[in-house]
């Protein structure tokens, strides 16, 4: 598949935006990439890879990495982002991670081995959720089962798809922090919660009001999702 063919819109709103972030790196050919926490669905599909490209899943779970599409990696790593793997250093051109740095326990050990894995002009695109996200909060109040149980009957959810979170360091503030001793970087706050809500239409009004306002009044740190990328 040509770059000029990946799609540019995506019905989930985070996506577009995350795509952009790496589209051109997805001209050269022979490009070595590491997925973080690619678990079951690789984030970039085997057929916008280009032709070359050494594709490596890298996840904390081997049973999700194994119940992956055959054509899904070239490569696995089972083993937690925020440990240090001397064996990955400086062998990536791209890293990407969708929605898996607000699962990790150490947030600064995880980001500073994505910048010790990546080639020296190579880039990191990660997606992940905030920490003073309304569904962030109810995550600490509410006990994991519980939260399973009522994803499960109410959002659809299907059991066992969902990992504990620890939000640790997502909030804009600490991630600007973490990312500044790159060559460059970038933290986008995007406000997308509304999902969460969907099966009672009063409050999902009501909490769509209160992102409105929060976008108004730039409360960046207490956005939804984030979108880093961060350049070696
Ligand atoms: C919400 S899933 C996202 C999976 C995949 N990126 C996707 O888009 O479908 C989170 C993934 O992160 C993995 N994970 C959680 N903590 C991790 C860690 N510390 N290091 C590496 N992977 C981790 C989980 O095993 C799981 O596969």
């Amino acid at each position: 598949m040509q770059v000029e063919e990946i799609p540019s819109s995506f019905t989930d709103p985070r996506r577009g935006p995350f795509v952009d972030r790496f589209r051109t790196a997805l001209r050269s050919p022979d490009i070595a990439i590491l997925d973080v926490g690619a678990g079951r669905r690789p984030t970039i599909p085997a057929e916008w890879r280009p032709s070359g490209t050494h594709y490596v899943g890298l996840d904390i779970a081997g049973d999700e990495l194994a119940v992956a599409e055959p054509e899904s990696y070239d490569e696995v790593v089972i083993g937690d982002i925020g440990s240090h793997v001397p064996a990955l250093d400086g062998r990536f051109d791209l890293i990407v991670s969708w929605q898996v740095l607000e699962h990790v326990e150490d947030l600064q050990a995880s980001v500073e081995n994505t910048h010790r894995y990546l080639r020296p002009g190579g880039r990191m695109v990660a997606m992940l959720s905030g920490s003073y996200a309304v569904f962030a909060l109810l995550a600490r109040v509410i006990p994991y089962e519980i939260r399973m149980r009522a994803m499960t009957r109410f959002l659809g959810v299907e059991p066992g798809t969902r990992f504990e979170t620890h939000y640790n360091k997502c909030t804009y503030r600490a991630l600007d922090a973490l990312l500044g001793t790159w060559t460059g970087h970038e933290v986008v706050p995007l406000y997308c919660g509304a999902d969460y809500f969907r099966p009672w239409p009063w409050v999902e009004r009501t909490y769509v009001a209160y992102e409105h306002w929060l976008v108004r009044t730039k409360r960046v740190n207490l956005a939804t999702h984030y979108l880093i990328v961060g350049d070696r």
